[in-house]
């Protein structure tokens, strides 16, 4: 059974390897295991495969009953007006922050069925791609909170 990894645990800080085999048995389980959780939780949108303790390039994202399962995710463009909107954290529990995100993104990345997927996002969407993604880097939403002490 999957569980969350809360700050500070060091894994959170790494950078993520790429799946290479995004379709085997492993990878699916893996997925289906950090949807149940991701579902499991009270008001998360998102989840990265560090925050369940595996260093893969995997987030998954559930906004307005739409998943999106994104692999070896690379963000083509960033673009729009920057925005400032309050964001949490399922590694941090309790923790809401003030974070500037651009409006816009552009990514590929590999979905589900091992396709190259092209994603472009505006608004909500483009906020927890934003943040998913930063956690496969080790970059934390804290770490680009506005007008707050940093950890
Ligand atoms: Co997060």
């Amino acid at each position: 059974m999957l569980k969350i990894v809360e700050y500070p645990d060091p894994i959170l800080r790494k950078t993520s390897q790429k799946i290479e085999n995004p379709t085997d048995f492993k990878t699916k389980q893996l997925i289906s295991d950090m949807l149940k959780l991701l579902r499991s939780t009270n008001d998360g949108l998102g989840l990265s495969a560090p925050q369940v303790g595996k260093n893969l390039q995997l987030c998954i994202i559930e906004i307005e009953n739409e998943v999106f399962t994104i692999m070896n995710p690379k963000i083509e463009k960033l673009w729009g007006s920057e925005v400032v909107r309050e964001e949490g954290c399922l590694s941090f529990p309790g923790k809401f922050l003030p974070v500037k995100r651009s409006e816009k993104i552009k990514i590929t990345a590999t979905d589900a069925n091992g396709k190259k997927q092209v994603i472009r996002a505006r608004g909500l969407l483009s906020r927890a791609l934003q943040h998913e993604i930063d956690h496969l880097h080790g970059v934390l939403f804290v770490d680009r909170a506005v007008s707050e002490v940093k950890y």
